[in-house]
């Protein structure tokens, strides 16, 4: 599929599907608590959802159950939403979620600390968010798409960090995973040149220890091989012919 360049009109539509999901995560960063379940959090989630007339891009996604997708500790993605799973104090907690407004979609993640947290679990979150920043600054038309990724892979490896590799950004639209693939680390090759119009999810997952994963018996939640904690940011960016708009952030 080739990347689509998006028309005001359809920028005017991701600028408000992505205003709606900053807005739900500026909310759930205020309920995660101790004692919450992540279900809870995604049943939250999802009637805010609604709530503004979007429907959870997630929810049925590949079969994927839930709206958001809530990973604890050295879970690194697409954590299923549990009753039995309650959130204690000082485990971290990544939040992915995204949403469909007039048939354009929204992703964002952020990685939360529960109460009082290890310092080095609060630079793990810290590093993968500064990791993100680091990327959009070539985040430009004319500038080639790795130069993204080597500037988020090359920072998270300076704090001795792994950056996941099986799992990567994406563009995003019409649907929630269009074309480019963006990694977060150096590659060989250069990538695509990036023009204005261009929507992409960036999302550096970055781990304590070994970038390796493993998927658990559900198919879906992805842990680290090392048993260490893993954190995740994402946002919706827009290139254009100067800064880049990170859409999902207010
Ligand atoms: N935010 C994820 C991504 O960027 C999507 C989660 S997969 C789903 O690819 F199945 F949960 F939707
Ligand atoms: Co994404």
């Amino acid at each position: 599929m080739a990347v689509t360049i998006k028309s005001p009109r359809e920028i005017d539509l991701m600028r408000t599907s992505c205003k709606y999901l900053a807005e739900m995560h500026d909310m759930l960063a205020e309920v995660i608590a101790p004692g919450i379940s992540t279900w809870d959090i995604d049943a939250i989630g999802d009637e805010f959802i609604r709530k503004k007339g979007c429907i959870p891009n997630f929810k049925d996604y590949n079969g994927y159950p839930a709206s958001i997708c809530v990973s604890v500790n050295e879970v690194v993605i697409h954590g299923i939403p549990s009753k039995k799973k309650i959130l204690n104090e000082g485990d971290i907690v990544s939040l992915d979620a995204g949403m469909i407004y007039k048939g354009y979609h929204s992703d964002a993640a952020r990685t939360h600390a529960v109460g009082r947290i290890s310092e080095e679990n609060q630079q793990l979150i810290d590093v993968t968010r500064q990791s993100f920043f680091e990327g959009i600054k070539f985040a430009r038309a004319g500038n080639h798409l790795h130069e993204i990724s080597a500037a988020i892979g090359n920072y998270a490896y300076g704090f001795g960090y792994g950056v996941v590799e099986v799992f990567v950004g994406h563009g995003i639209g019409t649907h929630l995973h269009e074309d480019p693939e963006i990694p977060n680390f150096p590659c060989k090759s250069r990538g695509i040149k990036l023009k204005p119009g261009m929507t992409l999810a960036i999302e550096p997952m970055i781990t304590m220890g070994t970038e390796e994963v493993e998927v658990l018996e559900d198919g879906w939640t992805v842990i680290t091989a090392d048993g260490k904690n893993a954190a995740h940011y994402e946002n919706t960016v827009l290139i254009t012919d100067g800064d880049p708009e990170i859409l999902t952030l207010i």
